[in-house]
Protein backbone atom coordinates (compact mmCIF):
# COMPACT_ATOMS: atom_id res chain seq x y z
CA UNK A 1 0.00 0.00 0.00
CA UNK A 2 1.42 3.66 -1.11
CA UNK A 3 -0.71 5.88 0.75
CA UNK A 4 0.93 8.44 -1.08
CA UNK A 5 0.05 12.35 -0.85
CA UNK A 6 -2.31 15.19 -1.40
CA UNK A 7 -5.48 13.74 -1.12
CA UNK A 8 -3.85 10.25 -1.29
CA UNK A 9 -3.60 9.41 2.64
CA UNK A 10 -7.49 10.06 2.76
CA UNK A 11 -8.95 7.99 -0.14
CA UNK A 12 -6.73 5.35 0.67
CA UNK A 13 -7.80 4.78 4.11
CA UNK A 14 -11.72 5.58 2.83
CA UNK A 15 -10.83 2.38 0.80
CA UNK A 16 -9.08 0.19 3.02
CA UNK A 17 -12.14 0.58 5.62
CA UNK A 18 -14.22 -0.59 2.44
CA UNK A 19 -12.23 -3.38 1.00
CA UNK A 20 -11.65 -4.93 5.35
CA UNK A 21 -15.79 -4.83 5.08
CA UNK A 22 -15.68 -6.86 2.19
CA UNK A 23 -14.48 -10.42 4.05
CA UNK A 24 -10.88 -10.56 2.37
CA UNK A 25 -8.23 -10.26 4.78
CA UNK A 26 -5.47 -8.00 3.85
CA UNK A 27 -2.15 -7.20 5.50
CA UNK A 28 -0.86 -4.23 4.26
CA UNK A 29 2.42 -3.16 3.45
CA UNK A 30 2.67 0.62 3.87
CA UNK A 31 5.34 2.87 1.98
CA UNK A 32 5.91 6.35 1.55
CA UNK A 33 6.86 7.71 -1.78
CA UNK A 34 8.20 10.43 -3.39
CA UNK A 35 9.14 13.89 -1.43
CA UNK A 36 7.36 12.12 2.02
CA UNK A 37 9.84 9.05 1.07
CA UNK A 38 12.48 11.52 0.73
CA UNK A 39 12.10 13.35 3.84
CA UNK A 40 12.14 10.31 5.97
CA UNK A 41 14.39 7.72 4.15
CA UNK A 42 16.36 10.29 1.99
CA UNK A 43 15.28 8.08 -1.22
CA UNK A 44 12.02 8.86 -3.36
CA UNK A 45 11.66 5.26 -3.47
CA UNK A 46 12.66 3.23 -0.27
CA UNK A 47 14.33 0.13 -1.29
CA UNK A 48 11.84 -1.91 0.58
CA UNK A 49 8.90 -0.31 -1.04
CA UNK A 50 10.86 -1.99 -4.25
CA UNK A 51 11.15 -5.59 -1.90
CA UNK A 52 7.65 -5.29 -1.15
CA UNK A 53 6.17 -4.78 -4.33
CA UNK A 54 8.26 -7.40 -5.91
CA UNK A 55 7.58 -10.36 -3.11
CA UNK A 56 3.77 -9.04 -2.98
CA UNK A 57 3.06 -9.10 -7.12
CA UNK A 58 0.43 -6.42 -6.32
CA UNK A 59 -0.23 -3.10 -4.91
CA UNK A 60 -2.55 -0.53 -4.27
CA UNK A 61 -1.41 3.22 -4.83
CA UNK A 62 -2.44 6.60 -3.82
CA UNK A 63 -1.47 9.24 -6.14
CA UNK A 64 1.86 11.01 -5.63
CA UNK A 65 2.61 14.74 -6.65
CA UNK A 66 5.16 15.16 -9.27
CA UNK A 67 6.80 18.62 -9.17
CA UNK A 68 6.19 20.52 -12.27
CA UNK A 69 8.87 22.19 -14.37
CA UNK A 70 11.75 20.27 -12.42
CA UNK A 71 12.75 18.69 -9.22
CA UNK A 72 12.58 15.03 -8.89
CA UNK A 73 11.21 12.29 -11.54
CA UNK A 74 7.85 10.96 -11.60
CA UNK A 75 7.34 8.27 -8.78
CA UNK A 76 4.69 6.77 -10.40
CA UNK A 77 6.15 6.29 -14.19
CA UNK A 78 9.42 5.32 -11.98
CA UNK A 79 7.40 2.11 -10.67
CA UNK A 80 5.83 1.55 -14.46
CA UNK A 81 9.12 1.15 -15.67
CA UNK A 82 10.81 -0.66 -12.75
CA UNK A 83 7.83 -3.30 -12.58
CA UNK A 84 7.33 -3.39 -16.40
CA UNK A 85 3.86 -2.24 -16.10
CA UNK A 86 3.42 -2.04 -19.71
CA UNK A 87 -0.41 -1.95 -19.85
CA UNK A 88 -2.55 1.07 -18.32
CA UNK A 89 -5.72 -0.08 -18.37
CA UNK A 90 -8.61 1.99 -17.49
CA UNK A 91 -12.47 1.48 -17.92
CA UNK A 92 -14.37 4.40 -18.05
CA UNK A 93 -18.66 3.80 -17.25
CA UNK A 94 -21.23 5.15 -15.83
CA UNK A 95 -22.55 4.97 -12.56
CA UNK A 96 -26.12 4.83 -11.83
CA UNK A 97 -27.99 8.12 -10.19
CA UNK A 98 -25.53 10.52 -11.83
CA UNK A 99 -26.60 13.09 -14.49
CA UNK A 100 -23.58 13.39 -17.50
CA UNK A 101 -24.62 14.13 -20.97
CA UNK A 102 -23.53 11.22 -22.22
CA UNK A 103 -25.71 8.06 -20.18
CA UNK A 104 -24.26 4.59 -20.43
CA UNK A 105 -20.84 5.16 -21.48
CA UNK A 106 -19.14 2.09 -21.10
CA UNK A 107 -15.42 2.19 -22.86
CA UNK A 108 -11.79 0.87 -22.22
CA UNK A 109 -8.70 2.81 -22.76
CA UNK A 110 -5.80 0.86 -22.98
CA UNK A 111 -2.76 3.08 -22.98
CA UNK A 112 1.09 2.00 -23.29
CA UNK A 113 2.53 2.42 -20.39
CA UNK A 114 6.67 2.30 -20.38
CA UNK A 115 7.60 4.24 -23.75
CA UNK A 116 6.87 7.43 -26.10
CA UNK A 117 7.87 10.35 -24.04
CA UNK A 118 7.20 9.50 -21.07
CA UNK A 119 10.91 7.50 -21.27
CA UNK A 120 12.16 10.67 -20.00
CA UNK A 121 15.28 11.26 -22.41
CA UNK A 122 15.52 15.58 -22.58
CA UNK A 123 18.18 17.73 -22.81
CA UNK A 124 19.08 21.33 -23.39
CA UNK A 125 20.78 21.23 -26.88
CA UNK A 126 21.77 25.21 -26.50
CA UNK A 127 20.57 27.50 -24.59
CA UNK A 128 16.77 28.15 -25.45
CA UNK A 129 16.45 24.80 -27.29
CA UNK A 130 15.90 21.68 -25.58
CA UNK A 131 15.05 18.17 -27.36
CA UNK A 132 12.94 15.45 -25.74
CA UNK A 133 13.21 12.36 -27.11
CA UNK A 134 9.93 10.23 -28.20
CA UNK A 135 10.84 6.31 -28.03
CA UNK A 136 8.54 3.93 -29.62
CA UNK A 137 9.65 -0.03 -29.81
CA UNK A 138 8.25 -2.71 -32.17
CA UNK A 139 8.30 -4.69 -28.96
CA UNK A 140 6.14 -2.42 -26.78
CA UNK A 141 3.92 -1.76 -29.47
CA UNK A 142 2.92 -5.26 -30.10
CA UNK A 143 2.41 -6.45 -26.16
CA UNK A 144 0.14 -3.62 -26.37
CA UNK A 145 -1.54 -4.16 -28.95
CA UNK A 146 -1.83 -7.91 -27.90
CA UNK A 147 -2.90 -7.10 -24.65
CA UNK A 148 -5.84 -4.92 -25.93
CA UNK A 149 -6.98 -7.41 -28.33
CA UNK A 150 -6.99 -10.44 -26.32
CA UNK A 151 -8.59 -8.70 -23.11
CA UNK A 152 -11.33 -7.59 -26.15
CA UNK A 153 -12.28 -11.17 -27.08
CA UNK A 154 -11.84 -12.55 -23.24
CA UNK A 155 -14.83 -9.94 -21.98
CA UNK A 156 -16.70 -9.79 -25.35
CA UNK A 157 -15.61 -6.32 -26.28
CA UNK A 158 -15.80 -6.09 -30.36
CA UNK A 159 -14.07 -3.16 -31.55
CA UNK A 160 -10.53 -1.52 -31.17
CA UNK A 161 -8.90 1.31 -32.37
CA UNK A 162 -5.20 2.69 -32.70
CA UNK A 163 -5.39 6.24 -31.79
CA UNK A 164 -2.23 8.09 -33.33
CA UNK A 165 -1.05 10.73 -35.17
CA UNK A 166 1.18 8.99 -38.07
CA UNK A 167 0.39 11.72 -40.26
CA UNK A 168 2.65 14.44 -38.65
CA UNK A 169 5.40 11.45 -36.15
CA UNK A 170 5.36 9.19 -39.49
CA UNK A 171 7.84 6.91 -38.16
CA UNK A 172 6.96 6.43 -34.34
CA UNK A 173 3.50 6.53 -34.62
CA UNK A 174 4.02 5.05 -38.16
CA UNK A 175 5.33 1.66 -36.24
CA UNK A 176 2.78 1.70 -33.26
CA UNK A 177 -0.01 1.23 -36.03
CA UNK A 178 1.82 -0.99 -38.12
CA UNK A 179 2.32 -3.69 -35.36
CA UNK A 180 -1.46 -2.83 -34.19
CA UNK A 181 -2.54 -4.01 -37.41
CA UNK A 182 -0.32 -7.14 -37.49
CA UNK A 183 -2.05 -7.95 -34.34
CA UNK A 184 -5.34 -7.43 -35.43
CA UNK A 185 -5.09 -9.67 -38.08
CA UNK A 186 -4.95 -12.25 -35.34
CA UNK A 187 -8.30 -11.38 -34.08
CA UNK A 188 -10.78 -11.48 -37.53
CA UNK A 189 -13.63 -11.52 -34.60
CA UNK A 190 -12.80 -8.18 -33.88
CA UNK A 191 -13.19 -4.84 -35.79
CA UNK A 192 -10.35 -2.89 -36.17
CA UNK A 193 -10.07 0.86 -37.00
CA UNK A 194 -7.54 3.87 -36.71
CA UNK A 195 -8.49 7.37 -35.93
CA UNK A 196 -6.52 10.48 -35.72
CA UNK A 197 -5.95 11.75 -32.06
CA UNK A 198 -7.19 15.06 -32.44
CA UNK A 199 -9.76 13.99 -33.92
CA UNK A 200 -10.77 11.30 -31.96
CA UNK A 201 -11.06 14.25 -28.46
CA UNK A 202 -13.59 16.17 -30.55
CA UNK A 203 -15.21 12.54 -31.92
CA UNK A 204 -15.63 11.17 -28.14
CA UNK A 205 -17.12 14.57 -26.49
CA UNK A 206 -19.40 14.38 -29.58
CA UNK A 207 -20.51 10.69 -29.91
CA UNK A 208 -18.43 8.10 -26.92
CA UNK A 209 -21.05 5.32 -27.93
CA UNK A 210 -18.87 4.85 -31.23
CA UNK A 211 -15.94 3.39 -29.31
CA UNK A 212 -15.55 0.43 -27.27
CA UNK A 213 -11.75 -0.19 -26.63
CA UNK A 214 -8.84 2.35 -27.46
CA UNK A 215 -5.43 1.90 -28.32
CA UNK A 216 -3.27 4.84 -27.36
CA UNK A 217 0.67 5.34 -27.08
CA UNK A 218 1.59 6.60 -23.79
CA UNK A 219 0.88 10.63 -23.68
CA UNK A 220 -2.08 10.00 -26.29
CA UNK A 221 -3.59 8.27 -23.35
CA UNK A 222 -2.54 9.73 -20.74
CA UNK A 223 -4.81 12.98 -22.42
CA UNK A 224 -7.50 10.63 -23.07
CA UNK A 225 -7.96 8.85 -19.97
CA UNK A 226 -8.75 12.26 -18.06
CA UNK A 227 -10.82 13.98 -21.13
CA UNK A 228 -12.73 10.10 -20.75
CA UNK A 229 -12.99 10.43 -17.07
CA UNK A 230 -14.60 14.25 -17.85
CA UNK A 231 -17.17 12.53 -20.32
CA UNK A 232 -18.82 10.01 -16.96
CA UNK A 233 -18.38 12.78 -14.25
CA UNK A 234 -15.11 13.89 -13.64
CA UNK A 235 -11.58 12.82 -12.29
CA UNK A 236 -12.84 11.52 -9.31
CA UNK A 237 -15.22 8.11 -10.36
CA UNK A 238 -12.19 7.14 -13.12
CA UNK A 239 -9.96 3.66 -12.01
CA UNK A 240 -6.82 2.34 -13.21
CA UNK A 241 -4.57 -0.20 -13.00
CA UNK A 242 -0.91 -0.57 -14.30
CA UNK A 243 -0.54 -4.51 -15.44
CA UNK A 244 2.77 -6.38 -16.18
CA UNK A 245 3.73 -9.83 -17.07
CA UNK A 246 5.23 -9.96 -13.22
CA UNK A 247 3.27 -7.83 -11.03
CA UNK A 248 0.30 -5.14 -11.06
CA UNK A 249 -0.48 -1.91 -9.54
CA UNK A 250 -3.58 -0.66 -8.91
CA UNK A 251 -4.10 3.66 -8.75
CA UNK A 252 -7.00 6.44 -9.86
CA UNK A 253 -6.74 7.99 -12.92
CA UNK A 254 -6.46 11.44 -10.68
CA UNK A 255 -3.64 13.32 -8.89
CA UNK A 256 -2.72 14.46 -5.39
CA UNK A 257 -5.39 17.35 -5.85
CA UNK A 258 -3.67 19.73 -3.47
CA UNK A 259 -6.45 22.19 -3.72
CA UNK A 260 -8.77 19.96 -1.67
CA UNK A 261 -6.07 18.16 0.21
CA UNK A 262 -6.68 17.43 3.71
CA UNK A 263 -9.98 19.10 3.82
CA UNK A 264 -12.16 15.59 3.98
CA UNK A 265 -13.71 17.11 0.45
CA UNK A 266 -11.86 14.46 -2.02
CA UNK A 267 -14.24 11.74 -3.90
CA UNK A 268 -12.47 8.20 -3.40
CA UNK A 269 -14.67 5.96 -5.73
CA UNK A 270 -11.83 6.26 -8.33
CA UNK A 271 -9.86 4.60 -5.78
CA UNK A 272 -12.36 2.07 -4.54
CA UNK A 273 -13.23 0.88 -8.52
CA UNK A 274 -9.46 0.42 -9.07
CA UNK A 275 -9.43 -1.72 -5.22
CA UNK A 276 -12.24 -3.27 -6.84
CA UNK A 277 -10.15 -4.19 -10.31
CA UNK A 278 -7.16 -5.52 -7.91
CA UNK A 279 -10.22 -8.00 -5.89
CA UNK A 280 -10.78 -9.53 -9.31
CA UNK A 281 -6.75 -9.58 -10.21
CA UNK A 282 -6.54 -11.56 -7.26
CA UNK A 283 -9.65 -13.84 -8.35
CA UNK A 284 -11.47 -12.28 -4.83
CA UNK A 285 -14.67 -12.26 -7.62
CA UNK A 286 -17.54 -12.07 -4.30
CA UNK A 287 -15.72 -9.14 -2.74
CA UNK A 288 -15.29 -7.27 -5.46
CA UNK A 289 -19.22 -8.02 -6.36
CA UNK A 290 -20.07 -6.78 -3.00
CA UNK A 291 -17.66 -3.56 -2.84
CA UNK A 292 -19.11 -2.68 -6.39
CA UNK A 293 -23.10 -3.47 -5.15
CA UNK A 294 -22.68 -0.69 -2.29
CA UNK A 295 -20.95 1.90 -4.05
CA UNK A 296 -23.32 1.46 -6.92
CA UNK A 297 -26.07 1.89 -4.17
CA UNK A 298 -24.93 4.56 -2.75
CA UNK A 299 -25.09 6.51 -6.27
CA UNK A 300 -28.73 5.15 -6.63
CA UNK A 301 -29.84 6.93 -4.01
CA UNK A 302 -27.74 9.95 -4.22
CA UNK A 303 -27.37 10.20 -0.37
CA UNK A 304 -23.75 10.73 0.19
CA UNK A 305 -22.15 12.01 -2.31
CA UNK A 306 -19.25 13.74 -2.68
CA UNK A 307 -18.71 18.05 -3.59
CA UNK A 308 -17.19 16.92 -7.42
CA UNK A 309 -20.41 15.00 -8.42
CA UNK A 310 -22.76 17.33 -6.89
CA UNK A 311 -23.08 15.86 -3.22
CA UNK A 312 -22.37 17.89 -0.06
CA UNK A 313 -20.77 14.48 1.93
CA UNK A 314 -16.82 14.13 2.97
CA UNK A 315 -14.67 11.54 2.06
CA UNK A 316 -15.55 9.81 5.20
CA UNK A 317 -18.91 10.38 5.13
CA UNK A 318 -19.06 8.83 1.71
CA UNK A 319 -16.91 5.65 2.89
CA UNK A 320 -19.47 5.34 5.78
CA UNK A 321 -22.81 4.86 3.71
CA UNK A 322 -20.79 2.25 0.95
CA UNK A 323 -20.38 0.43 4.27
CA UNK A 324 -24.04 1.08 5.34
CA UNK A 325 -24.88 0.05 1.76
CA UNK A 326 -22.81 -3.51 3.10
CA UNK A 327 -24.34 -3.95 5.94
CA UNK A 328 -21.00 -3.26 7.63
CA UNK A 329 -21.55 -0.18 9.61
CA UNK A 330 -21.10 -0.55 13.45
P1 LIG B 1 -5.44 16.22 -10.15
O1 LIG B 1 -6.02 14.98 -10.74
O2 LIG B 1 -4.74 16.08 -8.85
O3 LIG B 1 -6.59 17.32 -9.99
C1 LIG B 1 -7.31 17.86 -11.09
C2 LIG B 1 -8.66 18.41 -10.61
O4 LIG B 1 -9.52 17.32 -10.30
C3 LIG B 1 -8.55 19.24 -9.33
O5 LIG B 1 -9.49 20.27 -9.40
C4 LIG B 1 -8.93 18.26 -8.23
O6 LIG B 1 -9.51 18.88 -7.09
C5 LIG B 1 -9.93 17.36 -8.94
N1 LIG B 1 -9.88 15.99 -8.40
C6 LIG B 1 -8.92 15.06 -8.64
N2 LIG B 1 -9.17 13.96 -7.96
C7 LIG B 1 -10.30 14.16 -7.27
C8 LIG B 1 -11.06 13.36 -6.37
N3 LIG B 1 -10.71 12.11 -6.03
N4 LIG B 1 -12.19 13.91 -5.82
C9 LIG B 1 -12.58 15.15 -6.15
N5 LIG B 1 -11.90 15.95 -7.00
C10 LIG B 1 -10.77 15.46 -7.56
O7 LIG B 1 -4.47 16.81 -11.26
P2 LIG B 1 -3.36 17.96 -11.17
O8 LIG B 1 -3.82 19.07 -10.31
O9 LIG B 1 -3.01 18.20 -12.57
O10 LIG B 1 -2.10 17.25 -10.48
C11 LIG B 1 -1.74 17.38 -9.11
C12 LIG B 1 -0.51 16.50 -8.83
O11 LIG B 1 -0.85 15.12 -8.97
C13 LIG B 1 0.67 16.77 -9.80
O12 LIG B 1 1.84 16.77 -9.02
C14 LIG B 1 0.66 15.55 -10.70
O13 LIG B 1 1.94 15.24 -11.17
C15 LIG B 1 0.15 14.47 -9.75
N6 LIG B 1 -0.47 13.33 -10.45
C16 LIG B 1 -0.25 12.10 -9.92
C17 LIG B 1 -0.82 10.98 -10.49
C18 LIG B 1 -0.58 9.67 -9.87
O14 LIG B 1 -0.04 9.57 -8.77
N7 LIG B 1 -0.95 8.58 -10.52
C19 LIG B 1 -1.70 11.09 -11.68
C20 LIG B 1 -1.93 12.46 -12.11
C21 LIG B 1 -1.31 13.53 -11.51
Amino acid sequence: MIPGDGIGPEVTQAVVRILDATGVKFEWERYAAGAEAFELHGEYIPAALYESITRNRVALKGPVTTPIGGGFKSINVALRKKFDLYANFRPIRNLPGLETKWPGVNLIVVRENTEGEYVGLEHEVVPGVVESIKVVSEKGSTRIARFAFEYARKHGRRKIHSIHKANIMKLSDGLFLRCARQVAEEFPDIAYGEHIIDNTCMQLVMNPYQYDVLLLENLYGDIVSDLCAGLVGGLGLAPGANLGAECAIFEAVHGSAPDIAGKDLANPTSLLLSAILMLRHLDEEAAAEKAEKALETVYAERKALTRDVGGAAGTSQFADAVLAAMGSLP
